[in-house]
C-alpha cells in the first residue's frame, strides 16, 4: 500500500515545533506499506487542499492520513480543506473513530475531523496529538485492506468474515 502522512501544523511547518504525530503514523503504518509520502503545511486551506489533492491525483497514494487542524481552534481547517477536494465521503471512518475515542476521553467530540475518497485515494482526518494518532489508527487499521480493494473495483471478498 502506498500512503501519504500530511502533518498540519503551523508551527511544525515553521520548524518551530518537530512533528512527533506524524512520526507515530508512520511508524504505525510502516509494516504495511511499500511507501509513504510526507509532507508538512501550515493551518492554511488553499495549502492543505493542494498538497491533499497532489498526493491523490499525481502521486496517486491509496490512503492518506492528515494529522492535526481538526479541533475547534480559528485556525483549524482540515475538515473544510478536505471536503474541499473529496469526492465521496466515507463517515463511517469518522464515526467509528469518533466512537471509539469517546470511550477513551469525552474529549474527543471536540475533533470534527472528516474523511472521503478522491479518484482512487482515502482522505482520513486524524487529530494533532501523538496519543490520539495511535488511538484513532487503531480503529482503521484494520479495514485499511479491503478499503483500498474495494476502492480499485474489487468486491469479491465483501462477504467474508471478519473479527474485530
Ligand atoms: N481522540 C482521541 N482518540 N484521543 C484524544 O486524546 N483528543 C481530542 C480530540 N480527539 C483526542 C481525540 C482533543 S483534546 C481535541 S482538541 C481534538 O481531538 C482536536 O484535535 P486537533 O485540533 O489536534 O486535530
Amino acid at each position: 500500500m502506498k500512503f501519504g502522512v500530511v502533518c498540519i501544523s503551523d508551527r511544525c511547518s515553521a520548524g518551530v515545533y518537530e512533528d512527533k504525530s506524524g512520526a507515530a503514523v508512520k511508524e504505525m503504518i510502516r509494516p504495511s506499506a511499500d511507501e509513504i509520502i510526507y509532507r508538512i503545511v501550515p493551518d492554511d486551506k488553499e495549502q492543505i487542499a493542494a498538497v491533499l489533492t497532489d498526493l491523490a491525483d499525481n502521486h496517486q497514494a491509496d490512503i492518506v492520513l492528515t494529522t492535526g487542524g481538526t479541533g475547534f481552534a480559528p485556525r483549524d481547517v482540515t475538515p473544510e480543506a478536505t471536503e474541499s477536494v473529496i469526492e465521496r465521503r466515507t463517515s463511517g471512518i469518522s464515526e467509528a473513530i469518533r466512537a471509539k475515542s469517546l470511550e477513551i476521553t469525552p474529549r474527543a467530540m471536540l475533533s470534527r475531523a472528516v474523511s472521503g475518497i478522491r479518484g482512487r485515494t482515502l482522505i482520513i482526518n486524524l487529530p494533532g496529538s501523538v496519543k490520539a494518532v495511535r488511538e484513532s489508527l487503531e480503529v482503521v487499521m484494520p479495514v485499511f485492506d479491503h478499503a483500498v480493494e474495494t476502492m480499485s473495483g474489487n468486491t469479491q471478498s465483501c462477504g467474508g468474515n471478519v473479527t474485530k
